[in-house]
């Protein structure tokens, strides 16, 4: 006899649950359209249609604020993605490489067979908002054009509720780093100069629109198989502007990293891509990382070896910074030292090369060449010439068939201040060197 009223129950289960099920339909689909909407809003943003940066950037300052650490992309249209499209559009082929940013993999386009490489961006669900570093990536990138620089052809949404963000590029075979590390002999000169010269016009381009990317190292240069370089990774990117904004001062990669960044400089210029650009050129020689400190202290100490110690002469400000002042008793005390970057260390480089490198390196940010100059160096109209990019040989890449290798290299800080160092974190920076393997016909001066 419950039939009855088992049978109600049950159709009024069944309606209940179908409307539920109209509900959560109804709402999946005004949250796409919102979505859609927010994206085409924000597809013009930042760049107009033949590729320039908004005029605003072209002219002006750039704003003088660091962006907040974490903001939803879909909060305001200035933050959106422009894109409303998903990865059902790419076949996904294999793994490239997993970042500290993000998971880089190589994947088809569907229909024109296309090679692209996918960024899916490391989303920290437990923290509300969207991280920062991707924001910046999407933004600068959207607003570079340049031969030199990786396209990224468009955003697009993918998982199960289309949280996931990937950025598409351009794929190509190699990264400096590893290819570096996968050769027998070093690049050729030639070859040098040919890719120096490309990482210097990416360079300028981004200068001369204010853009400062903080992250220059080999892993973050692609190469393809037609000579090419394309600068990648700009997760840390962003505008300045002249006086520069407030900036955080941990930024680039420890190896990479300046010494005004490590003295702990808060505001700092393009000057510290150039010296990074100096370190790149140094493992383009030697095919290894020029400065490879295990910390703050030690990177200043491997700095200081091949460079010299600096005085109020060859960098006047150095002692305002604030971590010098827990370096001066040692240097009015200690050792100081005098530079050993010279022929002994790289001596396949010419002198105006070495002329070239210790000037990009130069303690003194004041000193170091804008890339406009570097770009118009002697050392790169003598010979042997650049070689023509059509006449680079082809490499084996490991992009294209297998996950590369995790490589030994500190990894992108996160950013934040830099730690403040005191006295005793320099105790040991300079006594060290009276240990280390001098180099030819050098010697440490003491007092
Ligand atoms: N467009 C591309 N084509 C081919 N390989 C790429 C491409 N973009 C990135 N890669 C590979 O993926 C690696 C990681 O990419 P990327 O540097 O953008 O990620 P990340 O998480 O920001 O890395 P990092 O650890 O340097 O912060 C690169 O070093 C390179 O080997
Ligand atoms: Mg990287």
């Amino acid at each position: 006899m419950s039939s009855r009223w088992t049978n109600r129950d049950d159709d009024e289960d069944e309606y209940l649950s179908q409307r539920k099920k109209q509900k959560e339909e109804k709402r999946r689909l005004r949250d796409e359209k919102q979505r859609k909407a927010e994206a085409e809003k924000a597809n013009d943003l930042n760049i107009d249609e033949v590729g320039r940066l908004p005029k605003r950037l072209r002219t002006a300052s750039p704003p003088q604020e660091d962006a907040p650490e974490v903001t939803h992309p879909f909060d305001n249209s200035t933050q959106s993605f422009g894109s409303s499209n998903t990865l059902d559009l790419y076949d996904v082929l294999n793994s490239i490489d997993e970042g500290s940013y993000g998971f880089v993999s190589r994947a088809r386009v569907k229909g024109s067979g296309e090679v692209v490489a996918l960024k899916r961006l490391k989303i920290d669900r437990s923290v509300e908002g969207f991280p920062v570093t991707g924001l910046r990536e999407i933004q600068t990138l959207k607003a570079c054009s340049h031969l030199h620089i990786v396209n990224l052809r468009e955003i697009v949404l993918g998982g199960p509720s289309l949280q996931d963000v990937y950025l598409v590029m351009d794929f190509l075979e190699h990264d400096l780093k590893t290819l570096l590390e996968d050769m027998s002999e070093p690049f050729l000169p030639s070859e040098t100069k040919t890719l120096m010269l490309q990482i210097c016009s990416a360079t300028e381009y981004l200068h001369s629109n204010w853009i400062v990317h903080r992250d220059f190292k080999t892993s973050n240069i692609l190469m393809n198989n037609r000579g090419e370089i394309k600068l990648a990774d700009f997760g840390m990117a962003r505008y300045t502007g002249n006086p520069p904004p407030k900036l955080t001062q941990h930024v680039v990669t420890l190896w990479y990293r300046a010494p005004e960044l490590l003295l702990g400089a808060e505001d700092y210029g393009f000057e510290i891509d150039i010296w990074s650009i100096g370190c790149i050129f140094a493992e383009l020689l030697t095919r290894e990382p020029v400065f490879q400190g295990k910390n703050e202290v030690s990177q200043l100490s491997e700095i200081f070896t091949l460079l010299g110690t600096p005085t109020t002469k060859t960098w006047p400000g150095f002692r305002s910074l604030p971590n010098a002042k827990a370096l001066y008793p040692l240097l009015n005390t200690s050792t100081s030292r005098k530079p050993t970057l010279n022929a002994a260390r790289f001596p396949y480089l010419t002198s105006g090369g070495l002329q070239c490198l210790s000037a990009m390196l130069a303690l003194n940010p004041d000193d170091r060449p804008t890339a406009a100059k570097t770009l118009s160096h002697s050392y790169f109209k003598e010979d042997p010439r650049p070689k023509p990019k059509e006449m680079f040989p082809t490499f084996p890449s490991k992009a294209g068939q297998e996950k590369r290798r995790r490589r030994a290299t500190p990894q992108a800080p996160n950013r934040g201040d830099a730690p403040k160092l005191e006295a005793e974190d320099f105790a040991g920076i300079l006594k060290t060197a009276e240990h280390e393997p001098q180099g030819a016909g050098f010697a440490l001066r003491m007092g």
